[in-house]
């Protein structure tokens, strides 16, 4: 719950004394402020703690330093200019940053790094710090800038009536790019240079509303009476919500992409191999390793329970795995704060037997062994080596735990092949049609509109049965899903009669669509993980403990030196700005701190939720008196707002923080807004307290990620 004493008592004052001269680049930059900034808005000061002064400081680094949670007059809330609080000092704004700031003192607790297998084969998203990792697109992408929260609209929920949980909001398009053409003449224009190019490269120009036609199908009088293209009468068909245009059988259709390659053949199992225990059911087969050279580890679940309230918008899940048993790797690396665990989830058996359904492969065979071959590549594994492989193992195993099936876009090398195999013709002609130029417009809102499975694709089309191997050579590789240890993992040993076993903890939000059917479809890792928290929540209601179950996570020790635990430093303060379940880590890394005593009133936390009574992660939960280091920030309950609009209210803090010896500022949680909209308040946080102009307070902030002081993993 919002803790309300937290916005009406001083806050405590940090015990940190810096001594801190200007930085050369600072210096410049004292130069170019003359007087500090005043503005129309009026501050309240909110002090920490009941019995502190509280008292006014200049510019926050020279002396030990007062910091406040203020809240803004309500009609000053999120503005881009900063209010000027009793804590700035109103002629010398720029705050004294230590000399030795760019040589940062590494603290010696520095945590060992893992190996980089894993992290090397990493993409970044454009939104985070360098080295910011992502698993292979798994995220809808979003190229347009998603709006902050309108004030207006959070406004009006500032009454004492009941809250109501609004309705949840119709899903975006997943738009790949802003509207840059006003009809096919602009596009051709566009594209032109780009003619034959794969659908990757001119997808970011197709604006998902059928406006890009690279070669429009004209409507041809002869076959208007002719041969038109029967829709398929099914629902999956539906919901797909094609546009064909004139479309017909006669239809000319150019660049149509080539049928893709085969690379993997099945053989019957001689009878000389010996038959292979399968544990499907629970555990990848050996060859899947996301984390070569190691294996993935079977981590027993010790505990599983909810950490969202009935009603909330999204369930978050909370586990404690069981890593006693994990082997040790090279370089001693261990489980480190901030560090991200890899999770090898599994297709749910569902999807798995729909789509075996749907390709009318017979019972019989789904577990039968055989000899699979592939000619080169790294499936059935990701990050392996790029060679042929010659594999025991069955097709269960191979569509449980090597196929992604679900949580990828179409690809036109998917529906070309559905098309080789479609035999009735109007199906052939609308997924060639797909997979030609002028299928162009209905294929890029097929990529960018709502989710697709491939069983809904299969049932769309219901001709078209493709020989299994055809679909494994084509499909992507199911690839791991990150989660971020929400403990301090050093922490972690939990004692049952003499045994101690370690514990790793992590939080998972489910991500939830819905799919053809009208129900709900879980994301891949996310409902795996659900499904798990079910069981143990089941079990319990019988008074079946969670230990006695033998519930599973496929796992390894992914990440060990992304930007948060590559980061995280035992001493100097720290603001952590968390959204969501982007919060999770943070609890970590306040836990680590709690060790030190002389780190005392260094760690504040910023916590976004949308209703403190139904989603509010680990509330009491900290290991420390929560109203002293977080404010929770709601953005669907009281006033409603972002955690970024914290971050302006909080200018005095985020100025000392971040211009602190040590000092860090630390933000995660979602890519889609949340670490654009942190980053515009810290802008404009500088341009209030630095008095910088906004190119100069963007290079402010530039420099201290480069130095490893603002630390942002969004995703
Ligand atoms: C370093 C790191 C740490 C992380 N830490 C955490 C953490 O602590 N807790 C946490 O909950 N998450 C965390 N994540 C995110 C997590 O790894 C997963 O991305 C997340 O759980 C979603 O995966 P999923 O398999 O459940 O969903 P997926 O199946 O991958 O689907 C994800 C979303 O994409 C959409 N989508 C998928 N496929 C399509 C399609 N074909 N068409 C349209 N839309 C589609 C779905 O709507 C769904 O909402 C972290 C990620 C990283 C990189
Ligand atoms: N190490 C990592 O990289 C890491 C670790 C953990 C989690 N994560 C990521 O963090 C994200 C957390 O997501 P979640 O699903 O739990 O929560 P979420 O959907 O992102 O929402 C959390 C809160 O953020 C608010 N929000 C929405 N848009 C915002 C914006 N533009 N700016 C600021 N706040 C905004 C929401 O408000 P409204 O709904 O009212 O708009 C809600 O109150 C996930 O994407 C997860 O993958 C990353």
């Amino acid at each position: 719950m919002v803790n309300t004493a937290l916005q009406s008592h001083p806050i405590q004052k940090p015990s940190v004394s810096c001594t801190n001269a200007a930085s050369p680049s600072l210096k410049a930059l004292r130069r170019l402020s003359s007087a500090h900034r005043t503005s129309s808005g009026t501050l309240i000061t909110i002090p920490f703690q009941p019995n502190a002064r509280s008292r006014s400081v200049t510019s926050g680094l020279r002396h030990s330093a007062t910091h406040s949670f203020k809240m803004p007059h309500p009609q000053s809330a999120g503005h881009t200019c900063l209010s000027e609080s009793s804590a700035c000092h109103p002629n010398d704004p720029i705050p004294r940053e230590p000399l030795t700031t760019t040589q940062r003192r590494r603290s010696s607790t520095k945590q060992e790094h893992s190996p980089a297998s894993s992290v090397q084969s990493l993409v970044y998203t454009s939104g985070s710090e360098q080295g910011s990792p992502r698993t292979t697109a798994t995220e809808p992408h979003f190229d347009g800038a998603i709006e902050e929260k309108p004030l207006e609209s959070v406004d009006q929920r500032q009454d004492d009536k009941p809250f109501v949980a609004p309705p949840s909001k119709p899903r975006k398009r997943r738009a790949s790019t802003v509207l840059i053409s006003q009809g096919p003449q602009d596009v051709r224009r566009i594209l032109l240079p780009f003619k034959g190019a794969k659908t990757t490269e001119i997808e970011k120009f197709c604006c998902g509303g059928g406006c890009c036609f690279l070669n429009t199908l004209e409507q041809d009088p002869a076959t208007k009476s002719g041969s038109p293209v029967i829709i398929p009468d099914n629902d999956a068909f539906r919901s797909l919500k094609l546009h064909l245009g004139p479309l017909s059988l006669d239809s000319e259709l150019s660049q149509i992409v080539e049928i893709p390659p085969e690379t993997v053949s099945f053989q019957p199992l001689s009878a000389a191999v010996p038959p292979i225990k399968s544990t499907v059911r629970q555990h990848p087969p050996s060859f899947v390793t996301p984390h070569p050279p190691y294996e993935v580890f079977s981590a027993k679940v010790h505990h599983a329970r909810e950490l969202t309230k009935p009603g909330a918008e999204k369930r978050t899940y909370h586990y404690d795995l069981d890593v006693t048993d994990y082997p040790s790797e090279s370089g001693d690396v261990d489980f480190v704060v901030g560090g991200a665990i890899g999770v090898q989830a599994p297709n749910s058996d569902k999807a798995v037997e729909d789509i075996f359904d749907l390709l009318h492969i017979p019972k019989h065979v789904r577990d039968k062994q055989l000899v699979m071959n592939t000619i080169s590549g790294r499936w059935p594994t990701i990050w392996g080596d790029d060679k042929a492989r010659e594999l025991v193992t069955t097709r269960r195993e191979l569509l449980t735990w090597c196929s992604d099936v679900q949580s990828y876009p179409p690809t036109k090398s998917l529906l070309r092949l559905l098309a080789e195999y479609a035999d009735a013709p109007n199906e052939k002609k609308i997924l060639l049609y797909l997979s030609s130029a002028q299928g162009q417009a209905a294929f890029c809102d097929l990529r960018t509109g709502p989710h697709i499975t491939l069983a809904q694709l299969l049932s769309a089309f219901p001709s078209s049965h493709p020989p299994l191997p055809r679909l494994l050579s084509t499909l992507n590789t199911l690839t791991p899903r990150f989660y971020s240890l929400s403990q301090d993992p050093q922490e972690s040993c939990t004692r049952e009669g003499t045994n101690c076993r370690r514990l790793i903890e992590v939080a998972v939000t489910v991500h939830e669509t819905p799919n053809w059917r009208g129900g709900p479809r879980t994301g891949v890792g996310s409902g795996f993980l659900e499904r798990i928290a079910k069981k143990v929540q089941e079990a319990e209601k019988d008074g079946i403990k969670a230990t006695e179950l033998d519930l599973r996570v496929p796992m390894f020790r992914g990440l060990m030196a992304n930007p948060l635990a590559r980061e995280f430093v035992s001493d100097g303060p720290m603001l952590l700005i968390g959204a969501g379940v982007g919060v999770a880590p943070f609890r970590g890394f306040v836990q680590r701190r709690l060790k030190s005593a002389n780190c005392a009133n260094k760690v504040w936390v910023l916590q976004g939720v949308r209703d403190s009574l139904l989603d509010e992660l680990y509330s009491g939960e900290w290991g420390v008196e929560e109203e002293k280091v977080k404010k929770v920030v709601q953005s669907r309950r009281g006033e409603g707002r972002y955690v970024q609009e914290e971050v302006r209210h909080q200018a005095d803090l985020v100025w000392y923080v971040i211009n602190s010896l040590d000092g860090r500022v630390f933000v995660c949680g979602s890519s889609q807004g949340m670490g654009e909209g942190v980053e515009r308040a810290l802008v404009d946080v500088a341009m209030d307290k630095g008095t910088l102009r906004r190119e100069e307070a963007e290079e402010f902030w530039a420099k201290k990620k480069e130095a490893g002081q603002y630390i942002a993993e969004t995703w």
